[in-house]
């Protein structure tokens, strides 16, 4: 694999922290034994791409609508412990660092949550910015 390093995302490192925890700690949870786990990063068209994967029980087509709802709980979660937040919680924060999260999902087969990120700007442009002519 061609390791790139990402450029640092511009924001609040303790919630997007939150994010990764959340996202990481459902697929964890909604996966059965043995299941495998992925985290993948990328830059496409202008924005980071961070993709967490798993292969466990997946999400009803009929319900990826409201996931994101808060105290939304899959009728087959109610065994697994939880609140309904964690995914309201990764939208607020996405969306509020001018990102967008979304969700492709099949039954019985797994999940996979893609978080768009915007790049940092240029540092440059804020230095023409600020130095004066
Ligand atoms: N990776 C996943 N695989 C299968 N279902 C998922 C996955 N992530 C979320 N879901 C479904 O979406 C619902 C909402 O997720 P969310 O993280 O908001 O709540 P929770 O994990 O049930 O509780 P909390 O995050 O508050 O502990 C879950 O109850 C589950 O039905
Ligand atoms: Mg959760």
């Amino acid at each position: 694999m061609n390791e790139i390093a990402l450029p640092p995302v511009n924001g609040d490192g303790r919630q997007l922290r939150r994010v990764f925890t959340n996202l990481l700690d459902n697929a964890i949870k909604f996966s059965n034994k043995g299941g495998a786990i992925s985290l993948v990063t990328g830059i496409s068209e202008g924005e980071i791409v961070i993709k967490v994967a798993d292969q466990g029980i997946g999400i009803p087509y009929e319900d990826l609508p409201y996931i994101f709802d808060a105290f939304h709980r899959g009728k087959e979660s109610t065994k697994i412990e939880g609140v309904g937040l964690g995914l309201a919680t990764v939208k607020a924060i996405v969306e509020a660092h001018g990102g967008r999260v979304m969700v492709e999902s099949e039954l019985g087969k797994g999940s996979v949550f893609t978080l768009l990120l915007p790049l940092p700007q240029p540092a440059t442009k804020v230095q023409e910015r600020l130095l004066p002519a």
